[in-house]
Formats: C-alpha cells, structure tokens, sequence
C-alpha cells in the first residue's frame, strides 16, 4: 500500500517537476515516468554524470560529484571521472566528445561549468574553455510521459580567430561503472538490412558507423545496452539513437577503470569544421532512454515517441494507407495504360494510394540514363500524368510517385549542362554506382533546384505522394567552389539542405506525404523520420528473410513507418510461399502491395481483398498499438508478434513457423499486454482454428496457459485477432 501511494506521488511530481536543481550542491535531477538523469557540477568546475536509471524522485538524496584521486601517474583521476561533454584537453585519453585546433596550432581544450537555464522541459548548461571564449551549450529536452531525453550540443566560437573543429559529438552517454553489460545493435548490407547482434561489451572500443553520406545499410544509427542478463520484457536497457541522415559515429567504450559510455553525434572520419567568429555548430539530436523491463519495451518506448513527437503531423499524422507500388511489376517498362491497368485492379484489391516507380521520366528506359531529367517522357504519357492521375483518383485511390532527387545519370540532359555539379574532386575519376553520380545538395544553387523541380511536380500534379530515393553511397566528396579548408562541411550541409528541401515542400503542401528509401532500408534514422511518413526497410521483399528484417527493424522503429509489400514468388532466394503468408507478413507493418497484379489469379485476387479488407480493421492495432515480439526469428522455429491497441479493445497475434521437424507441435505462445480480467474473442485470419480451441478465453489464460497455434509444415503462417468482449 505504502509503495503504491508512494508511486503515485512520484509520478504526480514526475510530471509537475520533470527538471529539479538543487543549488546547494549544484546537481540536476531529469525525471520521466519510466527513468531519471541526473548530472551535476564539481568542486573544480567539470560538469559530471550522476546517474542514468529507474526514476528516482529526490534531488536531495544525490550528492555533488566527488573529485577523485590519480590511481598513479599514468592513470589520472580524469580518467575515473564521468564527464557529461569532456573536451579532449588536460589528461583525458579516452574518446572527447569535442576536439579542436586554434589557428596557431594550440588543441587543448578543457571545459567547466559557466551558467544554466531551466525552461519548462528543457535544460540548457553552457560550458566554457578554462581560458577561451569557446563556448558549448548542452541542450536536454525531456519528454516526462515518453522517458526520453533528447540531447544535442552547440559549440559556439567566441574568441577572434578560426577554430577548427575534428570532433563535434552529439552526447556522451553515460552507464553506471561497472562491468558486464551487452551492446545490441543492427548491422546489414542491401537486401539484408537490420541484421540484431547481441554481444559482450569489454574492455576497448567498439565502433559503429556510417562514412558513406546517407545513414547506410551498413550499421543503424541505435544502440541498445544491458546489464548484461535482460530480455525482451525484464531487465535493464539503456537505449539511444541519433537523428541524423548523413556520417554518423557511435563509439562505445569501456575503459580499464570499468567506466561505460557511448559518444556519439557526427563522424570524426574526414571531419573538420572550421567555424569563423562568432560561428557556432548545432550537432545532432541524440535521443536516449531507460527501461527497467527489456528490450520490447524499450522499442515500445521509442515506437510511441517517434509516432507522437517525431512524425511530421505526429498524433495527428494519419494512418498509413494501402499501397500499391509498380516496381516488381513494370519496372522502367512504364506507360499510360499499363499504369492505368494495374491501378484499377489494384483499386478493386482495397488498395488507397498508388504509387508509379521508375521509368516515368526523362529517357529512363534503364538505370543507365534519365536521372535528372524530371519531366514526364512523351512517349511513355503523352498526355503527361494527368492522364493517369485523374484515372487513380477517379477510383478512390491518391497518386503517388517515384523520384530520387539526388541524382544524375552520366546520360542526362541535366549532366550534360552542369557537370559542375556533382560530388567530385577536380581532375580525378567520378565512380559511378547504378551509372549514377551524386548532386552536391551543399551547393545552394543546386539545393534550389532540387526543390524547385519537386515544387513544381507537386504543384501541377495532383500528386499525394513522393518515394525519395537514393540508390548509392558518396564517393570522390570534393566541393571544389569552396576553400580546401571548408570543403569537408560538405557532410553537414549535404544533410542539412536535404532536410530543408523537405521542410520547405512539407510547409508549401501540406498533404503531400513522402516516403525515404535508399536502396531498402539505406535513410533510415530519426532526422529522416521527422520528415517522412513512412520509409522501406529493404528491397528484399521475400517473406521469410523479410522476418528477421522487420524484427530488427522493430527495435528502434515504429511498425507505423514500416513499408512492407506482398510481391511475386519465387523471390529473392528462390523460396515460394504461398499469398497468405505474404500477406500476413506485410500486414505487420504499412501494408503495400507490389505484385504483378496482371498476373493474379482469381483465387489470387480473393484473397488478397479479404487480406487488405481485414488489415483496414486491424490496421490501428498494428500502427499504434504496443508491439510484444513474442518469438524471434533468429532463435526459434516459430516467430510470434503480437500487437495491442492503445486503447486495449483489440490485440492481433501473428505467428509463422519455419520448418516443422519430428512432427512436433508448435508451442502455446504467452500472450502479454492483454487485461487478465477480460474476455477476449478469438478470430483467425486464415480460417485455421487449432483443435480444440475455444471462441472465448480469459486474459489470464491467454498470458498463463498460453494461445495454441495450429502451425504445420515448412513456412505456414496464421493470425488470431482478440477483440476485447
Ligand atoms: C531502388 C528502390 C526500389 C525501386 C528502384 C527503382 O532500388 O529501393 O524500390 O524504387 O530503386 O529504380
């Protein structure tokens, strides 16, 4: 009783007093419903790490950070110290999370507490070099319902002179000294994205990120870590994950003084910023958390924050519509009246959004020219896409379109009068991936045409919708038209003008919704997110390997933005599974359909519009509901997700099995999330009901006893729905 009321008053001062300074000894304490910060001054002036963990709601109770004492002449008492935003200067050999130089060649840096602002949810400290106006302001947003906590720096040149900037980190994330935790993190090449490892930290420095100018397919910009014994829904994670879509760098670090942390922001690789007087960098936001209940909720928590705070129209942004995408179907085999075929049957499928892929424009007849060339290719639509347009919307569905804005074929009109402006360094080979090279977004003239181009297909055609796509990875990243000093900003305002092009389009037309893709799953990140709808995971669209993709996906995104699309068989793999299956596998995120629907069957057709009928009553459940993942595709023959709707009424279990061996039975699945109280009407997706079972079970069955799943053979799939009675 005693512990209840005690909660409850927390969580009342939680929300009144998220932020609590405590002058007396120079702390803060950051407080959320489900964790708390803390960081405070030392006697010498350092701003120090207190604490990262489960809530706690007394200031009082921490003390200011002790000064500690050398261990010995090579291991100074810095190294034992947890700094919120070490500068490298002084003794410190571990990763700084700024390093500069100033014109005469002088690199130390050493910052100390200066001044500090409380505003509603917002902490802002400035620090201060011990001798030069070089001034870092520390920025701590919290979000007291989400248990989030974005932090990002701004690193401000007061003195005369240029400063160059090496390193220019985001945060540090602290983790309680100690030894024995696990780093989970995704890594992937194309068509086989979000690959979850699970490992030891140790002693030593483990590095993931990106030097290829977009996100990349390679590692994802999240981290999760543990004390070492956590699981999907108990122990301790502490999480992060980085809003940025360009060179990104995450080191984590355990040091021999059993000090834990992960700094990270912008890459160091190629780095260097120069800022003139008076100029400052704003670094990336880099949002972190804690859960004290596993994995899954520690996705639960950054799926709802990314629906409600990060999404452009958050809690209002719509629910993602049915689409039908041409890819798989046409690819650049593009025309009029195939386009206009293919969206009247997608119509009579349930589709809502009809989106033409490549080969619409310019002389794209192949990867090998067009890029650039954004008008509409006469022979292709004659009429142009009015046409085309107005058959897709004279059938329910919105128009949408492919486009990859970044790019230019060698074989472009567009390259042909401004070769000047690619990616490329004077005199030397410009490599060419896919035939294509890359526009130089930090130019602003070219910036202006990008958004210029896409303004004006946005404002003639009544199009909803834009797939930006980004089909290759930098190279060569010379910007000749500005000094050798300041040519290597380009990895900032690469990232920084593309965001404004899509700012700027957003705020021109508010209805137009976009989705990021880069080859898959190559721009995906919390910056893209906060102005996309939606992104593609991947171009594997095979539904067995599409499982262990989107469960990785799910650990630090929102099944809400997850595109996933039913196409042809065989696939990738030359694995056939049978439409249901697919089906069921895409429903789990943003449903799309990417079949050559020329192709479809009778049986074909039936069964995709009961699959599209029925995802449109579940769809809630799926985008904003809690996600448990209840068996994973990498340790089990079976994988199980299972979904559940904000307001409890309805929760939806999709489960496939693999490959049956010795006619075993597929095992009862715990449910979670469910009121143990209620009753709950079970309904199958498939119409495959396991023996026996009953129409109606408790909650408490459900999570104790467990749901049987009648599941046999190699890749058989089913989906129950449980309407709350
Ligand atoms: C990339 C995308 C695909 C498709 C093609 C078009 O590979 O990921 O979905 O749009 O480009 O060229």
């Amino acid at each position: 009783m005693y512990r209840l009321a005690a909660l409850f008053a927390f969580a009342g001062l939680a929300l009144a007093q998220p932020i609590q300074y405590l002058e007396s000894k120079k702390v803060f304490l950051i407080t959320t419903r489900q964790n708390s910060y803390a960081l405070g001054v030392a006697a010498d002036g350092a701003l120090r790490h207190i604490y990262w963990g489960a809530p706690l709601w007394r200031a009082d109770d921490l003390s200011a950070p002790a000064q500690k004492r050398d261990l010995s002449s090579f291991d100074p008492r810095q190294m034992m110290e947890a700094e919120e935003f070490p500068g490298w200067g002084g003794p410190r050999y571990y990763e700084p999370a700024l390093k500069l130089s100033r014109e005469d060649g002088n690199r130390d840096l050493v910052l100390r507490y200066g001044s500090h602002r409380i505003n509603g949810n917002e902490l802002t400290i400035t620090l201060r070099d011990i001798t030069d106006p070089i001034e870092v302001t520390l920025h701590y947003l919290v979000y007291p319902d989400f248990g989030i906590l974005r932090r990002n720096a701004v690193i401000r040149n007061g003195t005369q002179k240029v400063l160059t900037l090496e390193s220019a980190q985001s945060a540090v994330w602290n983790l309680p000294a100690g030894e024995g935790y696990n780093l989970t993190y995704s890594t992937g090449r194309w068509a086989a994205e979000d690959q979850l490892h699970h490992e030891p930290i140790h002693e030593g420095q483990k590095v993931l990120e990106s030097r290829k100018g977009h996100t990349s397919h390679n590692f994802n910009p999240w981290f999760m870590i543990d004390s070492g014994d956590a699981g999907e829904e108990h122990g301790s994670v502490w999480f992060g994950a980085l809003a940025w879509s360009g060179n990104w760098r995450f080191a984590i670090e355990q040091t021999p003084y059993r000090q834990v942390r992960v700094t990270g922001g912008l890459n160091t690789f190629d780095f260097s910023y120069p800022l003139k007087p008076g100029e400052s960098l704003d670094t990336p936001a880099f949002y972190g958390g804690y859960s004290a209940a596993g994995f899954g909720a520690a996705s639960r928590m950054l799926h709802k924050f990314e629906r409600e705070q990060i999404l452009p129209n958050g809690m209002s942004s719509r629910l993602r519509p049915v689409l039908y995408n041409s890819w798989e179907a046409t690819t650049f085999a593009v025309n009029e009246q195939g386009q206009k075929d293919l969206a009247s049957k997608a119509a009579k499928l349930g589709v809502e959004m009809f989106v033409m892929d490549d080969g619409w424009f310019g002389a794209r007849n192949n990867d090998r020219a067009g890029l650039g060339d954004w008008f509409v290719n006469p022979q292709k639509f004659p009429q142009g896409l009015k046409g085309l347009i107005d058959h897709v919307t004279s059938l329910g569905m919105d128009f949408g379109l492919w486009v990859e804005p970044e790019m230019v074929n060698a074989n472009s009109d567009l390259y042909r009068k401004h070769p000047d402006w690619v990616l490329n360094f004077p005199g030397r080979p410009r490599s060419e991936l896919r035939n294509q090279m890359i526009l130089n977004l930090a130019r602003d003239d070219v910036k202006e045409y990008i958004f210029g181009v896409l303004d004006k297909l946005a404002t003639e055609n009544n199009v909803r919708y834009f797939k930006w796509d980004m089909n290759r990875s930098f190279s060569e990243p010379g910007w000749p038209e500005v000094a050798p000093a300041e040519e290597r900003k380009l990895w900032v305002a690469y990232v920084r003008n593309l965001y404004e092009i899509l700012d700027r389009l957003r705020a021109k037309h508010p209805k137009l919704e976009i989705e990021s893709c880069s080859g898959g799953g190559g721009r995906i990140d919390l910056g893209i997110l906060q102005r996309v709808d939606e992104v593609w995971p991947s171009d594997n669209t095979e539904a067995f390997d599409r499982l262990r993709i989107q469960e990785g996906f799910s650990y630090a995104y929102t099944p809400k933005v997850m595109s996933a699309w039913v196409t042809d068989v065989p696939n990738m793999n030359q694995r056939s599974v049978s439409l249901a299956y697919r089906f069921l596998v895409a429903m789990q995120g943003a449903l799309g359909v990417g079949s050559n629907l020329n192709k479809f069957s009778d049986q074909d057709t039936a069964t995709a519009t009961q699959m599209i009928a029925t995802y449109k009553r579940i769809r809630p459940t799926i985008q904003t509901g809690d996600l448990y993942r209840l068996a994973s595709p990498r340790t089990e023959d079976v994988t199980v997700n299972q979904y559940v709707a904000a307001d409890g009424k309805q929760s939806v279990v999709f489960a496939f099995r693999h490959a049956q061996q010795y006619r075993t039975d597929a095992p009862a699945i715990l449910l979670r999330g469910l009121d143990e109280k209620a009753v709950y009407k079970l309904e199958a997706v498939t119409n495959r009901i396991s023996p026996g079972q009953q129409p109606q079970y408790s909650g408490a069955y459900l999570m104790r006893n467990g749901l049987a799943l009648s599941l046999r053979g190699d890749y058989d799939a089913t989906a129950i729905i449980l309407d709350r009675q």
